[in-house]
């Protein structure tokens, strides 16, 4: 997926991947793993996902998102204020719970979001074709050399059925993804097979929601 297609998802508002409460899952999964929380939590691909303000429950919370857009509704739509500093090929938009480096996630580097403790992945992998994914994973790794959680929700169906955004990404490429990490553990399913998927409802014969705790 190319930038352009985001920001112009953003600015003709085609943004049904967005949830208007916390993710149902976020709370059960959270409740059943244990990071450092001293650390800030990171939310790649973060769009203006309402759970970042429920995770600001832990801590800071830094968000990487493309849309100058969402960002500025992120922050808007809660009534909250922010301030916006350039920096290097970013904008930071900066809050005393959520920050978030607006501009390419793979242009960010490893001190502009150091010490993470948890990394919270809802639609940014799910978002990316193929090749991307492994770009993706790649850079999330350098940007967080552990040790780090991730919590990440991925989505699975007939890939034949629908062409993606959101892509099906199966357990099995999850685990070869993440070959690095010291643990990958299946903590929740939802079958959402007829189901919406956010604002959506995809043609497909089965769709399956997973969450994993993955560690390294
Ligand atoms: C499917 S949406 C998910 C947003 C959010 N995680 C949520 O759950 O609502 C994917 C988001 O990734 C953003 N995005 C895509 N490519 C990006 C990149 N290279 N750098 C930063 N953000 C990107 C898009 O603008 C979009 O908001």
């Amino acid at each position: 997926m190319q930038s352009e297609f985001w920001l112009h998802c953003w600015q003709q508002q085609r943004t049904g991947f967005h949830q208007y409460e916390i993710h149902p899952l976020l709370p059960v999964v959270i409740s059943q793993l244990s990071w450092d929380q001293s650390k800030a939590v990171f939310a790649p691909l973060s769009g203006k996902s309402l759970d970042l303000w429920w995770l600001a429950r832990y801590g800071k919370v830094i968000g990487a998102e493309l849309s100058e857009l969402a960002c500025q509704q992120f922050y808007q739509q809660q009534n909250q204020s922010f301030s916006v500093s350039a920096q290097d090929d970013f904008q930071y938009f900066s809050h005393q719970s959520v920050d978030i480096w607006q501009g390419d996630y793979f242009a960010l580097k490893p001190e502009q979001v150091a010490d993470i403790g948890l990394i919270y992945d809802r639609a940014a992998l799910i978002a990316l074709p193929a090749q991307m994914r492994i770009d993706y994973v790649q850079q999330l790794k350098a940007l967080c050399p552990g040790p780090v959680s991730l919590v990440l929700l991925s989505l699975e169906y007939p890939e034949h059925e629908m062409s993606g955004p959101p892509f099906s990404v199966t357990e099995q490429e999850v685990r070869q993804l993440f070959d690095f990490a010291s643990s990958i553990e299946l903590l929740a399913m939802r079958n959402l097979t007829g189901r919406l998927f956010a604002q959506r409802q995809f043609n497909v014969s089965k769709l399956v929601e997973k969450a994993f705790w993955i560690q390294w």
